[in-house]
Formats: C-alpha cells, structure tokens, sequence
C-alpha cells in the first residue's frame, strides 16, 4: 500500500512516534512517505496514496493550527484517513474536530490513537535540570508503547470507518468552573510567545532554529530574530545546541529535552 504520514512536532514527541509507525508499516512492505507539515510543506499537500496518516501534539487543549491548515488544503476526496496525537494529559476534543473537518471533505477516518508523552511546555518552564519535577514529567509517557503502536496499525489494515468520538467528559465541567479559573489557565502559555529570544553570545548561528521552525518564523539578520507567528512549539528551545533560546529569564537552568535528534 501506498501511504504518507504528515506529522507536526515540536520537541520531538509525535516525531518519535512517526519514526516508529513509519518504520512498522515499511517492515511490513508497505511504501510510507514521511512528511512534515509545515508552512511550506502544506502548499505542496496532495491526495495520491492509498492511506493518509496525521500525527499531531496537543497545544493548549487543540491541535496546532497547521495541521487544521494541512486538512483544509488537502483535495476533497473519499479517502481513509488515520490519525494519532500526543499529549502530556488532557487532549480535549482535538481529535474530534479534526475529524469532523476532515469529514466534510470526504475523508473517513479508519485509526484513531492517543499517545501519552513527556510535557514538553512543562519541561521548558518548571523542571530544573537534575530535579525531581524533570524525574516525574519524563515518569508520564505511555507503557506498552508497542502494543499500542501495534492495535493502531492493524486498524489502519482493516480499513474501517469509525465515527468521531463523543465529547471528551471533562469538557462538560468546563460549565461549572468560574470564569476566572478559566482565564487563569487557558491561554498562559500563549503569554510567553513574545518572551521567546536568543542570546546572541551564546548563539553559534548553525541555523538549526532557522531550519526547525515550522512557521519559518525564525530568521537571521547579524543575529537570530523571531516574528509573531510563532506556535509555540518549543522545537526551536529544546533543539538548540547552545541552549542560547530563552523564554525570558524563566528557562535560565530548565530542561531541553530532545526526543529525537534533528
Ligand atoms: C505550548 C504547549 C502547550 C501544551 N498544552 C497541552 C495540553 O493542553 N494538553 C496536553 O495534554 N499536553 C499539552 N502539551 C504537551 C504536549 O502535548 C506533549 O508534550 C506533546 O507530546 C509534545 O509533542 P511534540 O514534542 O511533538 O511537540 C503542551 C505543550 C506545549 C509546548
């Protein structure tokens, strides 16, 4: 079978997990086209494999607005989709909505799967180098990762629709809880964009953060700038060999955590 999977990664998380699906299904002769959706890479987003595969992290309770963009410029067609995301905790109805958009394009979707992984905002932010909170946020990854890479491919295999899963149960509190709660939690980490900078004694100007943006909204004029359309995704941060990438004086003795190496 003739199948691409797009994925979107930040530090690397659902990166790792397509590596490992992608490696799979070639074990299993199967012609798999590895891609990275980026700002670039959707312009380019056509439907001429049997099997389209779309991994994405969770940010902020949703998927990252490129990977809605990839859906969005794909051709309609009646085509099996599959999907799997990563998380830290709590996906809300991420998977849902993609779903539901990729629907009223003709797609339907045949695998779903959720994968638990290290938060890589968490890391950047609270976990000291060495400390316990870095030892307990790495603690949270899915177990019998292989099982579960295992049942999500012999679904893709079999080839039958499924339809969207219910609201998730605790989006149904949301009613409940005060709107300041709300305000205080929803939307924190989207406050640390501008704070995003690179020191530039520290910066050995290799471009890695250039080259890893998937919003190419990292550019180098004599020293390394960053525009406003970032996502988020930390991939510059947790990549860069120099740890020169700072969000404000927050991240001085944090973790970078790379998953897999770019
Ligand atoms: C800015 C930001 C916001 C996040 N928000 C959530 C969230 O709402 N729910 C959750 O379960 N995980 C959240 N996470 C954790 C990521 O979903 C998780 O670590 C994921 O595996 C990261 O994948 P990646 O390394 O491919 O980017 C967030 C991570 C970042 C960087």
């Amino acid at each position: 079978m003739k199948l691409s999977l797009w994925y979107y990664s930040g530090a690397g998380n659902t990166e790792f997990i397509a590596r490992k699906v992608s490696k799979r299904l070639v074990d299993q002769s199967h012609d798999v086209t590895l891609r990275r959706i980026t700002a670039q890479s959707i312009k380019s987003a056509k439907q001429d494999t049997d099997l389209l595969i779309i991994g994405f992290p969770i940010y902020d309770l949703s998927p990252p607005d490129l990977v809605r963009e990839l859906v969005e410029a794909l051709p309609a067609a009646k085509r099996p989709v599959a999907w799997f995301c990563t998380k830290a905790l709590l996906s809300a109805d991420s998977m849902r909505g993609l779903m539901r958009l990729a629907q009223a394009k003709g797609f339907f979707t045949i695998a779903v799967a959720e994968y638990t992984m290290p938060a890589t905002d968490m890391l950047a932010v609270l976990a000291k180098k060495g400390s316990l909170t870095e030892k307990i946020i790495k603690f949270f990854h899915s177990r019998h990762l292989n099982k579960k890479l295992g049942v999500f491919i012999s679904a893709m295999m079999r080839q039958n629709p499924i339809k969207p899963p219910k609201r998730k149960w605790y989006l149904h509190l949301e009613r409940i809880i005060p709107n300041s709660i709300k305000r205080s939690f929803h939307g924190q980490f989207t406050k640390l964009r501008p704070l995003l900078h690179s020191i530039p004694e520290n910066c050995e100007e290799c471009m890695k953060c250039v080259m890893a943006c998937p919003r190419n909204n990292i550019r180098f004029e004599e020293r390394i700038k960053f525009g406003s359309t970032c996502d988020l995704c930390l991939r510059c941060f947790h990549h860069c060999p120099t740890e020169s990438i700072q969000i404000g004086s927050l991240t001085k003795e944090t973790v970078r955590y790379n998953k897999v190496c770019l």
